[in-house]
């Protein structure tokens, strides 16, 4: 297929596409229409075909969706065909609940060490995986081919970690740390700050108590 440059905010609907599919495809249906999917989904079937014609349309006009194409092609384009390699920097709390989280080695991303400066922790296992030293990142990374860091330190170490995770040359940084990264253009940074949602959370609520109280 051919790979067509695609806004953020397209790919950011991808994956909520991706389990729907895999719940429809999970209960045995094959085809569904666009508008279908709209209902389920909550959004509209025109954003949909939109959405869905950034990859040439998998559906045709009265026809359908094919769930299992869909299914399969949208998992290419996230790639989620291969399986990824990843690290935890930060054996806290946090890391060791994605750690735990069984979840995501059945999407492919297989968590293959955990890292942490504390003494005290290291050699402690967490699951299957021993918490190591910081010292032996750099090898770990390149041994285990490892193409994505989860960073779950606090802010303060988290720039001098990914210097280095850059020098490693990782690819990927998944960042819980409360901090902006700089890094080359090379290195795709995701943050994910659960505090920015639950204020999101908090301003519509307030916001719809506003609208309610003005009726
Ligand atoms: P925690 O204190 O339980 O764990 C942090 C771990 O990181 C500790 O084991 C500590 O030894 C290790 N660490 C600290 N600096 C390090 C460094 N430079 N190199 C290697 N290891 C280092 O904290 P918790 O609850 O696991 O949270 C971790 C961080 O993630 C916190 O800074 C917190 O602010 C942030 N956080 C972010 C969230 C988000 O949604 N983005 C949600 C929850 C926490």
């Amino acid at each position: 297929m051919e790979r067509k440059e695609i806004s953020q905010a397209v790919i950011s609907r991808l994956p909520r596409y991706y389990r729907y599919l895999g719940e429809l495809r999970d209960d045995g249906v094959e085809r569904i229409s666009s508008q279908e999917l709209s209902k389920k989904m909550q959004v509209t079937a025109s954003q949909i075909r939109q959405d869905l014609n950034h990859f040439g349309g998998f559906g045709q006009q009265g026809y359908g969706y094919n769930v299992e194409y869909l299914y399969v092609e949208i998992a290419k384009i996230l790639g989620l065909d291969q399986e990824h390699n990843l690290i935890v920097i930060g054996a806290g709390n946090l890391g060791q609940a994605l750690l735990n989280y069984s979840n995501f080695s059945r999407r492919g991303f297989i968590f293959k060490g955990i890292f942490d400066h504390n003494p005290k922790l290291q050699g402690t296992k967490i699951g299957e995986l021993e918490v190591r030293p910081m010292e032996e990142m750099s090898a770990f990374i390149t041994k285990n081919n490892i193409d994505i860091a989860v960073l779950t330190i606090p802010k303060t170490g988290a720039v001098k970690v990914a210097e280095k995770l850059v020098e490693c040359n990782i690819r990927a940084i998944w960042n819980f740390a409360h901090v902006d990264l700089h890094v080359p253009e090379w290195v795709q940074v995701e943050n994910v700050h659960l505090s920015d949602s639950l204020m999101k959370l908090s301003y519509n609520s307030s916001r719809y108590q506003d609208i309610k109280n003005a009726k």
